[in-house]
């Protein structure tokens, strides 16, 4: 009844609940009626100065149910229940016999805590510690990748040449020898293993170099096509950037030239079309078809779906593999979607499932695509996409996503858990509930311990398998979105009521914790190298493809996280409750340090431009002529 009445208040109150929020309303309507009940009746028998009492220990039982992120909080909240019974027998007078009843409302909090406390013992008790974690092989053979990735690089230049011939079948653009010699100079770790830079340009081998050129000046002509024109002057080492309509330049020209001060070697003129949206822009249809239509005429896909049209040109077994459920990241060998093969696992094509868990796909903020053999250079872009990548400014020169090493930390003093707090950027929240499928919303429902059907692994006769229950340890989540916006109305009033956004979290709070969890936002995440330089074990999630991704190894210098998390209570469980996770993720959280000092420098996002560079000044020599292919 008190129940019934409970629930038909609340949902007078705030509107009817989503089906998740069900269960937590309905308790904290309980304890609401129950506050009331017994304050009306003491207030018969005393005064009202109890009301504020009483609605006191109700607020503080209902905070204690639904976020206790800590051993110390719990018992703070324990603690303040007792104070405020105290206080409210206090008032009420002696003569009233059912006062004592009041101890009553202890049970509350205090068996909350100790099933929480029951709950976490045995998930951590049952923990999978030593070798027979599946992730510890997969780390083994990582490290071999990695080994090999090092020592495989040139180190004479006719060995690169022969190699650059071998990888890509063409001679190295000119001026490659003077590439080698700066990449050489400034210790590059890395002088082979460009695919990236190889994928972007290739397709546009098809066009010729006057192509190539009249089609950059006409994209940029066109103001739909909302893009940047930088041009890079080669005896003065400046690039400047100018745009049809735009004038603010934010940080385009900055980032090239910051990176190429200090060239001194002869790089020839180029001209090159630049994305300053977060999203990625072009489709490039398949080779042998048509090369699209021509003038391309900008599409504008924001707020709605773009999955079908993303992966209209994937080769058709590939959709017949996903459909036979074998796709990379699933359960072949484990019962565990732990990533193995990080091409795969973030190819659109082998992932139908995307289409219902990426903002990207299911409502970009903005989406401004153009279809053909269009030069752009942009941050980040999914498998199925043909931007250039470049290093992103945020990188580069955005002061709030550079390490700054005054707020470093030891390992020993960081918390044992895993940190993420930042907005709900990702997806544009329309009044329909889609945003529930958002990738940051997703991880934020399944960190904040929202979601149930939580997996982990367990010993069975000898051998792993898989337990399913409805409970996550929140002490090692503290995960938080800090604003809710990109919504309509109704959504955001949703999304706050689901999430019960934080108002405030320091920027740099994540290098307090010993892992840190990084996903995308519209485009690529900014602060992934902050995180990487911290001596934090870095989570990473994302479909973007980056210029870095010849160099970071997966499981080496960070941990990778599959797009369905599923994975992930088992993963951040074992990396913080057993031996063997715990020495894992600082020598992950290590070598992601020392490889960002050595691979990730300025310099070597230098090294990485001016080679893109060299393969744009050939794609536009007028001489050249188009490939067949
Ligand atoms: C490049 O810079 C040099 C030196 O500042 C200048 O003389 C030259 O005109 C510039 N080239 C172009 C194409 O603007
Ligand atoms: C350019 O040189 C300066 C001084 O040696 C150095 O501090 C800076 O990191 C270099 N920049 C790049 C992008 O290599």
């Amino acid at each position: 009844m008190v129940l019934a009445s409970a629930f038909v208040a609340q949902t007078v109150y705030y509107g009817v609940p989503n089906a998740e929020l069900v269960v937590p309303t309905l308790l904290s309507g309980l304890f609401k009626a129950i506050a009331w009940y017994f304050t009306s009746k003491a207030a018969q028998e005393s005064s009202w100065c109890i009301a504020p009492v009483i609605a006191t220990l109700a607020a503080i039982i209902n905070a204690h149910l639904s976020r206790s992120s800590s051993e110390a909080i719990a018992v703070m909240g324990v603690l303040a229940c007792l104070l405020a019974i105290a206080q409210a027998i206090g008032i009420i007078p002696r003569s009233s016999r059912g006062r004592w009843a009041l101890w009553g409302f202890a049970a509350i909090p205090i068996g909350f805590s100790l099933y929480q406390a029951a709950q976490i013992r045995s998930l951590s008790s049952a923990a999978i510690d030593g070798r027979v974690h599946p992730v510890e092989s997969i780390i083994e053979v990582a490290k071999i990748d990695f080994q090999r990735l090092t020592k495989r690089q040139s180190r004479e230049f006719p060995q690169a040449v022969a190699e650059y011939k071998h990888r890509y079948g063409m001679e190295p653009p000119p001026g490659f020898e003077d590439w080698f010699k700066f990449a050489m100079d400034n210790q590059s770790p890395i002088i082979d293993d460009f695919n990236i830079i190889y994928t972007s340009i290739a397709p546009f081998l098809r066009l010729s170099g006057q192509d190539f050129t009249r089609i950059t000046a006409d994209t940029h002509r066109n103001p739909d096509a909302d893009v940047w024109l930088c041009t890079f002057n080669g005896t003065s080492k400046d690039t400047s950037c100018n745009h049809p309509l735009r004038s603010f330049d934010r940080n385009t020209a900055l980032l090239f030239n910051t990176l190429l001060q200090n060239l001194t070697r002869l790089i020839p003129d180029v001209s090159f079309l630049v994305n300053h949206l977060d999203e990625p822009r072009v489709l490039i249809p398949p080779s042998g078809g048509e090369t699209g239509q021509y003038p391309f005429r900008p599409e504008d896909f924001t707020h709605r779906p773009t999955f079908d049209l993303l992966t209209k040109h994937c080769p058709r077994q590939n959709q017949q593999a996903s459909t036979a459920r074998d796709s990379p990241t699933t359960r072949a060998h484990h019962l565990l979607p732990f990533v193995r093969d990080i091409t795969a696992a973030k190819d659109v094509c082998r992932n139908p499932s995307f289409a219902k868990q990426h903002g990207l796909f299911l409502s970009p903020i903005s989406f401004h695509l153009v279809e053909g053999l269009v030069p752009i250079l942009s941050t980040g872009a999914p498998s199925t996409m043909g931007d250039i990548i470049f290093p992103s400014p945020a990188y580069t020169v955005e002061e709030d996503f550079l390490y700054d090493a005054a707020h470093g930390m030891e390992w020993e003093k960081k918390r044992n858990n895993l940190y993420w707090a930042g907005s709900t950027t990702g997806g544009y929240a329309a009044e329909d509930a889609k945003w529930k499928d958002f990738h940051r919303q997703r991880f934020v429902a399944l960190a904040q311990g929202r979601l149930g059907g939580y997996q982990y692994l367990r010993m069975h006769n000898g051998g792993l398998m898989n337990m399913v229950s409805g409970f996550l340890n929140r002490r090692l989540f503290d995960v938080d979105f800090t604003r809710v916006f990109m919504c309509a109305v109704r959504a955001c009033r949703d999304e706050e009521d689901y999430f019960h956004a934080k108002r405030w979290a320091d920027k740099d709070a994540g290098l307090g914790s010993r892992l840190v969890f990084d996903l995308d936002g519209n485009g690529i995440s900014g602060r992934y190298y902050k995180f990487l330089a911290s001596r934090s074990a870095v989570l990473k999630q994302t479909v973007f493809r980056e210029w870095h991704d010849d160099r970071l190894v997966p499981w080496v210098h960070y941990i990778p996280v599959s797009m369905g998390m599923e994975e992930l209570p088992e993963l951040v469980l074992w990396l913080t409750s057993t031996k063997s996770g715990q020495t894992r993720a600082r020598e992950i959280a290590d070598q992601g340090r020392e490889w960002y000092e050595q691979a990730l420098r300025p310099v070597d996002r230098a090294v990485y431009v001016y080679r893109l560079l060299l393969e744009l000044a050939r794609l536009q020599d007028p001489e050249r002529v188009a490939s067949k292919g």
